[in-house]
């Protein structure tokens, strides 16, 4: 089979079986154009919390999986890949946070979307990259626990100084690897390209910036941007996406170490044997956790 037959045989299967494709940013182009939406994860949330469709694929991570159960637990959930984990959401569980609350009873617990169902649930409320400054901002409380990404908690922090936020240590591996170093040696190799970073990067990253934004806001800065350079600071798929829809700029990798193996698990292959029936890992989370855990998620959405 080509890469274009399977592709057909994927749309022909998900109309037949009325199957919803999600897909998150990161994910290979093939992936993308047999996608019904792809987006940041907060555009994943908003098309989850409307899906009609009964069963939905989720081509990403697996807390995306677990997001688009907790908002529609009557509906099949698939992940793409039984594997593809995010590294980040597993550093922190709900005993930590309950410690942690302990120890300051009158801060919110504000938790990065990218955390597991279970340690959602002993959260106040969820926050994506595109979404983390104004939920930070509007938010009743002066007084914040941001987790668990402390590169994200501080650019957030930067940008609401009015608020006393505390960090604790914890991070994407992809993008928190990355040194100021070496941006500073992608800037020399490419003096006429504008930096685009993804705020999961380092503090002195970020600092060398032209524009900080989620994956899909660092893809519309650049097609809107009159600069015809770009170095971008995020998962490497985003420089093919890019230079495939915009081929009169250029777009270079800020390292060729960005890459998240997680997001990379999933083929085309795998879609198809979801489709077909014979693949992928169905969501299934008890329906105390989805209680607790979608109080954060709806408390971001509004
Ligand atoms: P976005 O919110 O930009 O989609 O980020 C998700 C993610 O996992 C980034 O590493
Ligand atoms: Fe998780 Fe980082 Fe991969 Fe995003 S890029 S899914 S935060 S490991």
């Amino acid at each position: 089979m080509t890469t274009y037959e399977m592709q057909q045989e994927i749309l022909r299967l998900k109309k037949e079986r009325g199957i919803l494709i999600l897909v998150h940013a990161y994910q290979s182009h093939d992936i993308w154009e047999v996608a019904d939406f792809i987006g940041d994860s907060f555009g994943l949330c908003k098309e989850a919390a409307k899906a009609k469709a009964q069963t939905v694929l989720m081509c990403g991570v697996r807390f995306m999986a677990e997001t688009v159960k907790i908002l529609s637990p009557e509906k099949r959930v698939l992940l793409s890949h039984p594997d593809a984990g995010c590294p980040m959401a597993e550093q922190m569980d709900r005993e930590m946070i309950l410690e942690m609350r302990r120890k300051l009873p009158d801060y919110k617990v504000v938790a990065y979307i990218n955390t597991t169902a279970e340690l959602k649930t002993v959260c106040d409320v969820c926050v994506t990259s595109s979404s983390a400054v104004k939920v930070v901002r509007e938010l009743d409380s002066d007084k914040i626990l941001f987790i668990p990404d402390c590169n994200l908690g501080a650019w957030v922090k930067a940008q609401v100084p009015e608020k006393q936020i505390e960090l604790v240590h914890g991070g994407c591996p992809t993008h928190a690897r990355i040194t100021p170093k070496e941006a500073e040696a992608a800037k020399a190799a490419h003096p006429g390209a504008l930096l685009l970073v993804h705020p999961e990067c380092q503090p002195g990253v970020s600092a060398l910036a032209d524009f900080i934004g989620s994956t899909t806001e660092i893809m519309a800065y650049a097609r809107q941007s009159e600069a015809s350079e770009f170095i971008i600071g995020t998962e490497n798929s985003i420089v093919q996406h890019l230079q495939l829809e915009c081929p009169d700029k250029q777009f270079y990798a800020l390292s060729k170490d960005l890459v998240c193996h997680n997001m990379k698990l999933t083929t085309l292959g795998d879609v198809y044997h979801c489709v077909r029936g014979d693949g992928g890992e169905e969501i299934s989370l008890d329906p105390e956790t989805v209680r607790l855990a979608r109080r954060a998620i709806d408390n971001m959405l509004r």
